[in-house]
């Protein structure tokens, strides 16, 4: 008797522990929600010299969460100092989308406010019992203009685990003080499935804790929900799980996807070019029309000027081109085209010639594995709007390091394997005219499909 009844509980144990695997399906152990804290990662809601926002995931056990801060003192108990601060926590329920899992998740996000400038913090988040992680450094802007040096990437988008995260970790190795990145959209490919941003996060690892980031959606960070949606709509992810500004006077619809940081004396403003092109040019206008900084970077997906066959975005050039030359933007750092661009805006054309006195300049890039070809021609259907092709590149994954430091801006367009693609030196004069040092006649051939590796886009 005593057998039988041990057997049952047997029976009933397994039967509980496939049920408990088998709401996991197919998920692998890093992309399931557990009451440890992962996918943690940095933005700004505000002023990054005085404050810094985390985000984190667990599974829905954590129901209250907490992060504690701390001045990064070389002594090892640095921690009894730590502060501690009750985390926002947001419900989202992944299965509302058909491909995931019909899983809850919490994603936990604080706010540190009253930082002080240029000093190196360390944080941790967790359950506020044992489930802590690790404590993690940053440190905050200095509030003044001083060098910047940022990472820039276009689209990860595809097999982002397997093909994008060495391009992560090679620009964290050349840019290890780097203060912030720049994603220009289409971090990954299905905007809703969980497993993707999984891989994001994976790939990036403790980078995303420590680095933060500026993001800003692709056209593939929307999609219809379900089958029988009509929609495309954000992905479930992004509010969850990125802290960013918000503004009254923008849509709601735009809401953590249009917004401006003001880092050391550069504006680095994120546009969203999917949608409500028209409401977001009065916003453009009047926060560039504000800066009191010197420099200012624009960054959105869809090029102003596009780098393949049929893929003008006409309509955000007609919207937005008119501001960014009314405000001088200084560097238009795009994605989307798989393809690398980079050319520039004259002041003026001297008997057809370029005089490298320029007005803004344009970056489309690619940073993960999926490749497309180049248009025929270079930008020279856009001769009438006025922009010169300076650099491109095929069937190439690159990141940018960009530093700016008082007058100057130095650009560096790396490759996967970290060697050198494309770099010019950017100069802003006393009246706010700027020229452009070329180095690109030092930096090889140009890559293209016909002289590089063969592509096979299988499997991406
Ligand atoms: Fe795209």
């Amino acid at each position: 008797m005593k057998n039988r009844i041990l057997i049952v509980l047997q029976l009933i144990a397994s039967n509980f522990a496939w049920a408990h695997q088998g709401d996991h399906g197919a998920l692998r152990h890093w992309e399931i929600a557990s009451p440890d804290p992962d996918r943690i990662v940095l933005t700004w809601t505000g002023d990054p010299a005085r404050s810094q926002a985390v985000t984190w995931r667990t599974d829905r056990s954590v129901a209250v969460a907490f992060a504690e801060i701390a001045l990064a003192d070389p002594s090892s108990r640095f921690d009894q100092n730590a502060e501690r601060i009750r985390a926002k926590t947001e419900v989202l329920k992944i299965g509302q989308h058909d491909q995931n899992e019909k899983l809850t998740t919490h994603f936990h996000s604080v706010v540190f406010e009253n930082l002080l400038p240029n000093t190196l913090y360390a944080y941790r988040v967790g359950d506020g019992k044992a489930r802590w992680s690790e404590w993690i450094q940053f440190r905050t802007a200095s509030g003044e203009a001083e060098p910047v040096e940022f990472l820039y990437f276009g689209d990860a988008q595809n097999a982002v685990l397997s093909h994008w995260s060495r391009i992560m970790r090679a620009a964290f190795q050349k840019a290890p003080q780097a203060d912030f990145s720049i994603h220009a959209g289409d971090l990954v490919n299905r905007a809703h499935r969980d497993q993707e941003w999984a891989e994001w996060f994976k790939a990036g690892g403790w980078i995303h804790a420590t680095v933060p980031s500026i993001v800003v959606p692709g056209n593939h960070e929307y999609d219809e929900l379900t089958n029988e949606a009509q929609e495309k709509r954000l992905a479930l992810q992004w509010g969850p799980q990125f802290e960013l500004p918000q503004y009254s006077d923008l849509p709601d619809s735009l809401r953590e996807t249009v917004y401006y940081i003001d880092y050391q004396g550069v504006r680095v403003v994120a546009l969203n070019s999917n949608r409500e092109v028209e409401a977001q040019a009065k916003w453009l206008d009047k926060t560039l029309g504000s800066n009191p900084h010197r420099w200012t970077v624009l960054t959105f997906h869809h090029p102003i000027f596009s780098s393949g066959d049929g893929r003008d975005n006409s309509g955000n050039r007609e919207v937005w081109k008119p501001i960014i030359e009314k405000h001088k933007v200084d560097l238009v750092l795009q994605g989307h085209d798989h393809t690398y661009a980079r050319g520039h805006t004259p002041v003026r054309m001297v008997d057809g010639e370029d005089e490298k006195r320029i007005e803004s300049l344009y970056v489309n890039s690619v940073s993960g594995p999926k490749m497309y070809e180049f248009m025929e021609g270079g930008w020279n259907v856009y001769r009438p709007e006025g922009v010169v092709l300076d650099r491109k590149a095929e069937n190439t994954q690159f990141f940018q390091v960009i530093r700016i430091d008082g007058d100057v801006v130095v650009y560096k367009a790396y490759m996967a394997n970290g060697a050198l693609y494309d770099a010019f030196e950017m100069r802003k004069n006393e009246d706010g005219t700027k020229t452009l040092r070329d180095w690109s006649p030092d930096l090889g051939d140009e890559r293209l499909f016909k002289n590089s590796l063969p592509y096979n886009r299988d499997g991406m």
